[in-house]
C-alpha cells in the first residue's frame, strides 16, 4: 500500500483565510494526506497559527528560523512535500514568487522546492485585473508553476468583489487531484 501523500499548505495574506478550515478538512477527506502548514507574517494577522494546529497532524511553520522538528525547514520541507499548495495566494506572494524573492517561510520554501506547486489566487477584482498581476501569473505558469484559472465573476455570498476568486473546497480538491 502506498504511503499517504504529504501536502505542504502555504497560507498568505488574503481575506479568504477566514474559510481555510473548510479547505483543510476537504483535503484531508479527499486525499487522506499528511499536512504541514506554512504562513507568511501577513497571513498570521488574519488568522492565528494556534487555531490551525489542532486541525492537522503536522506543524504550523510561521517563520524561517523556526525548527519544528527540522534543522532548516525551508529546505527540508521541500523534500518532505509531494505537493505544495498555496491557498489562498495573495497578489504579493504571486509577485514574490514570480520574481524569486524569498523573505518569508512561504516564498523561501517555494523558491527552494522542486515539488509541483499549485497557486489558488485570491484577491479583490481590481488587483486581479491589473496588468502587473496578470504578468506575474503568466510568469509563474511559464516557470512551471500551476495556477488555478479563477473566474472573474462576482461572488454574491461575499462582501468583497473578488476576481482571482477561490473555488469551493470540493472544486479545489478536484483541481488538486490531478497533481497529487
Ligand atoms: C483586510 C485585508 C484584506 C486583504 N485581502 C487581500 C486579498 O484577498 N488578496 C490579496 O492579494 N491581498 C489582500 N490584502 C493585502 C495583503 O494582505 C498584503 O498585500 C500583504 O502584504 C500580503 O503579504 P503576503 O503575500 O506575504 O502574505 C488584504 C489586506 C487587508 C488589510
Amino acid at each position: 500500500m502506498s504511503r499517504p501523500k504529504n501536502v505542504l499548505l502555504g497560507l498568505t495574506g488574503s481575506i479568504n483565510l477566514a474559510n481555510i478550515h473548510s479547505y483543510i478538512a476537504a483535503m484531508q477527506h479527499s486525499f487522506g494526506c499528511r499536512i504541514h502548514i506554512m504562513m507568511t507574517p501577513s497571513a498570521q494577522t488574519f488568522i492565528p497559527a494556534s487555531t490551525l494546529t489542532h486541525s492537522i497532524d503536522g506543524h504550523v511553520f510561521v517563520d524561517l528560523s523556526e525548527k519544528g522538528g527540522f534543522k532548516m525547514p525551508h529546505v527540508e520541507l521541500t523534500h518532505w512535500a509531494d505537493l505544495i499548495v498555496i491557498l489562498p495566494a495573495s497578489a504579493n506572494t504571486i509577485a514574490k514568487t514570480a520574481h524569486g524573492f524569498s523573505q518569508d517561510i512561504v516564498s523561501a520554501t517555494v523558491l527552494a522546492s522542486e515539488s509541483p506547486t499549485l497557486f489558488f489566487p485570491s484577491m479583490y477584482i481590481g488587483m486581479w485585473r491589473k496588468k502587473s498581476v496578470q504578468r506575474n501569473v503568466e510568469m509563474l505558469r511559464e516557470d512551471g508553476f500551476i495556477v488555478y484559472a479563477s473566474d472573474t465573476k462576482l461572488d454574491n455570498n461575499s462582501p468583497f468583489i473578488t476576481g482571482g476568486s477561490l473555488p469551493s473546497p470540493n472544486e479545489a480538491c478536484r483541481f488538486i487531484a490531478d497533481y497529487i
